[in-house]
């Protein structure tokens, strides 16, 4: 969703601020902007397409000379992405310039009051009331202006602002949505994301709601609502530029599922000493977790998926009941949490607004909250009582991947350590347990190694308008993220559904020659889904099977064949889904499918 970048120092800030939005493009957009300070006036590109485009115009960044500014990649909310209503948008005597995250809710009413007072608006957007408020409340103190701007609006926004009069200096305000400082010498920075900051720092300053940052390229001061300043600690980036960048693959999504192995590693092998699990910083006792009567998972899409899976696994091990709730509807309905209830939030950016908001509501309610989470320092990861990161690196294709299966990973971790904890299993079944979570990483190699012939599978599927994912149980749960990914990636219909539910409705829709994937790697439901794949055989369907790894039995009922490494069943989700986000990868590849950046969709949704 849209990202914002400003760098105030004595080097051209144009470039720099360019390479900042190539950063974050990955985040979705479609239009982008940059504008600088230069002799007392601001120089202004602006258009709909892509960084690139925007680089085009200004010769990458040499046609706008001076070395303060703000850039931005706005993903449309209020207004189409035109030329007009791309980011910055200029106050109506030209010495302001603001770019912005987030949704102003009472824009139309402010537009209607400073309509009133004789402005004229140039866009459709939420966004062009702040230029207007800031020139009407500049007195010549900047921060005052911010201050006051701030305190008129109601919503979620992050903005950055530049004024033509005070050279040098920057200013910035979050209230819901990320926001970073980045820290360098005699230069400073802010950013919607550290990928875009830390070619330049790895020094950076994470931002509460209702901060304001003043940046010079000598020094950084936050200060509060209130215009009281504030210290902040800085945190340094482990992350590197090399992290976020292909590495010779030609798609994002493609690294990002080899590098499953090694990120699932990084999720469990710190987690395990001497073989036990161990996870720090979640220091509750068995006393604390007997307080909890229930456990409630909330996330939205593949993250939701993650949770679906997370329920399985904990009920099946812990024996405490387990509800997961898409956090859009959680936040809305009222819910039944307390004290009792321990609240999972799965977030791979810890900046998706529904999420957010659904933890806030059952904090405010007395739940415990337990953030698994990829993006240190998140917001998600700030609001919990205790995180348990990921560490699967910087995930830039939208579609997740890695994101996701580090999700399953952290929550068998938890599962195992709960049982444990509770008193619900016995000493060999955790060993065991502890075991298969080690080979884990393994089985995530080998679900890659089976399934070269994915590409030429693809080949054959690729035409199909529409596709089925069926299974049961923890199989349905992975069918869901399965047809997730196609549908993301290469605009192929498609439906996962809980394959005994399919004559309740669902079968009406299998027509001759349709696919039907179906995921066969719950082994103890084994022939209850032979039975799923000949319904609908009989009906015309051609069945691409998902098994484990030497279950030959798939052959006699399938029309062509995925294997996925077995192993411990409640852990199959992580393996299975590779072969099916390869499918997806190939399938969107054969149809010329923008893999990385998908149509209409953002990585990081920070908005409701
Ligand atoms: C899946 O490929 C998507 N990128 C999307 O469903 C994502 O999982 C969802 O928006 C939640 O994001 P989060 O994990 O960053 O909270």
């Amino acid at each position: 969703m849209c990202g914002i970048v400003g760098f105030t120092g004595a080097a051209p800030a144009a470039p720099i601020l360019l390479e900042g939005l190539r950063r974050l493009e990955y985040r979705g957009y479609d239009s982008a902007g940059v504008a600088v300070q230069h002799e007392g006036a601001i120089e202004m590109v602006k258009a709909s397409g892509t960084v690139e485009h925007l680089a085009e115009m200004t010769s990458n960044g040499a046609a706008l000379e001076g070395g303060c500014g703000i850039a931005h990649t706005r993903w449309a909310t209020h207004g189409a992405p035109t030329d007009t209503n791309a980011h910055p948008h200029l106050s109506e005597d030209g010495r302001f310039a603001v770019v912005h995250n987030g949704i102003i809710e009472n824009y139309a009413a402010l537009r209607r009051e400073l309509e009133g007072e004789g402005y004229s608006f140039a866009s459709e957007t939420d966004t062009e009331v702040v230029a207007h408020l800031l020139e009407r409340y500049y007195d010549g103190d900047l921060r005052r202006a911010v201050m006051r701007t701030a305190s008129r609006l109601e919503g979620s926004y992050v903005l950055g602002v530049l004024c033509a009069c005070e050279p040098g200096r920057l200013f910035c305000v979050k209230e819901a949505g990320p926001l970073i400082l980045g820290l360098g010498v005699d230069e400073n920075y802010f950013a919607s994301d550290v990928t875009a900051l830390v070619g330049y720092t790895r020094n950076v300053i994470y931002l509460e709601d209702g901060e304001m940052a003043e940046l010079t390229p000598e020094s950084v001061t936050v200060y509060d609502r209130t215009g009281r300043e504030i210290p902040k600690s800085v945190s340094h980036v482990v992350w590197d530029i090399e992290a976020a960048e292909k590495g010779g693959y030609e798609h994002f999504m493609m690294k990002e599922i080899m590098e499953q192995p090694r990120a699932v590693k990084s999720t469990i092998e710190p987690r395990i000493r001497s073989g036990r699990v161990e996870l720090e910083g979640l220091d509750l006792t068995a006393e604390d977790f007997a307080r909890f009567r229930r456990i409630v998972i909330t996330a939205c899409g593949s993250a939701y998926h993650a949770g679906m899976v997370g329920k399985y696994v904990i009920e099946s091990l812990c024996r405490v009941p387990v509800e997961v709730d898409l956090a859009s509807e959680l936040r809305y309905r009222d819910p039944i949490v307390g004290e009792d209830t321990l609240l999972i939030v799965v977030s791979q950016s810890g900046e998706t607004a529904d999420t957010i908001a659904a933890l806030r509501e059952c904090k405010a309610r007395g739940a415990y909250v337990l953030a698994i989470v990829n993006v240190v320092g998140s917001t998600i990861a700030r609001l919990a009582d205790c995180a348990l990161y990921t560490h699967a690196g910087p995930e830039i294709a939208v579609a997740t991947t890695k994101g996701y299966t580090t999700q399953l990973s952290a929550l068998y971790l938890f599962a195992v350590w709960a049982a444990e904890k509770l008193g619900r299993i016995d000493e060999m079944r955790y060993n065991e347990l502890v075991a298969e979570l080690s080979a884990l990483p393994a089985r995530i190699q080998r679900a890659i190694d089976l399934n070269l012939h994915v590409k030429y599978l693809a080949g054959r599927w690729h035409a199909q308008r529409a596709m089925f994912f069926i299974g049961r149980n923890i199989d349905y749960a992975a069918a869901l993220e399965g047809s997730l990914k196609l549908k993301e990636i290469s605009y192929i219909h498609s439906e996962a559904y809980a394959a005994g539910e399919l004559k309740h409705g669902t079968i009406a829709l299998i027509d001759e020659g349709r696919l039907v994937v179906a995921l066969c790697c719950q082994t103890a439901l084994f022939e209850k889904m032979v039975g799923n794949i000949q319904e609908v055989k009989a009906r015309g369907a051609k069945v691409l099977g998902l098994a484990p790894e030497g279950d030959r039995r798939i052959f006699a009922e399938a029309d062509d064949v995925l294997f996925a490494p077995g192993g411990e069943p409640l852990f199959a989700a992580a393996p299975e889904i590779v072969p099916l986000q390869l499918f997806a990868y190939y399938v969107a590849r054969e149809n010329g499918c923008d893999i990385d950046k998908p149509r209409n969709l953002a990585k990081s949704v920070t908005v409701e």
